[in-house]
């Protein structure tokens, strides 16, 4: 009997990518510890790393797609799951949380109809909360993709989020 698993092609996933992770393995093939760097450049094109993709790799550079999946779960870097263009943490540490990080979240919640560590439908907004930023003294605050905003209260947030598409 066969027990040959098919695995579909997520929908987001389309040929253009396919092509761009062919080139991906295409350029590593053969050099040895070049499944990290495969997956991260992979991920880039994706936007995350779904089984199909891994088992796609895996058959690229001729390993188990069980050796691909144990990488991917392994670090923290990796996702299974699309995140969004945008992430978006609110700072849960004491000092924000006692200027109001809740209701900076539970108005994120609720202006975008997304769950805290989801994704918003449209795939704009990965929402996290996190520990203690470090930089106690801007609290409450709320980190963008790379940039740093403070005094994010629930009143803010919203206008400030907007501005990235
Ligand atoms: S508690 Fe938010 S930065 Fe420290």
């Amino acid at each position: 009997m066969n027990h040959t698993t098919i695995i579909r092609r997520p929908d987001d996933i389309t040929d253009e990518m396919l092509i761009k992770v062919d080139e991906i393995i295409a350029r590593r093939r053969g050099t040895q510890g070049s499944l990290i760097p495969v997956l991260q450049e992979t991920q880039e094109v994706c936007g995350y790393l779904p089984v199909f993709i891994q088992e796609y790799i895996a058959t690229g550079i001729g390993i188990p797609g069980s050796a691909v999946f144990g990488v991917v779960t392994f670090y923290s870097f990796f996702t299974m799951v699309p995140r969004g263009r945008h992430t978006v943490r609110v700072c849960m540490g004491t000092a924000c949380f006692v200027k109001g990080a809740n209701e900076t979240l539970n108005r994120i919640q609720h202006e975008y109809n997304v769950e805290v560590g989801k994704t918003t439908e449209d795939r704009r907004f990965t929402i996290e909360a996190v520990r203690c930023l470090g930089a106690c003294g801007l609290a409450p605050m709320t980190v963008i993709d790379d940039d740093t905003h403070r005094g994010m209260t629930s009143n803010k947030i919203i206008d400030v989020m907007n501005g990235y598409e």
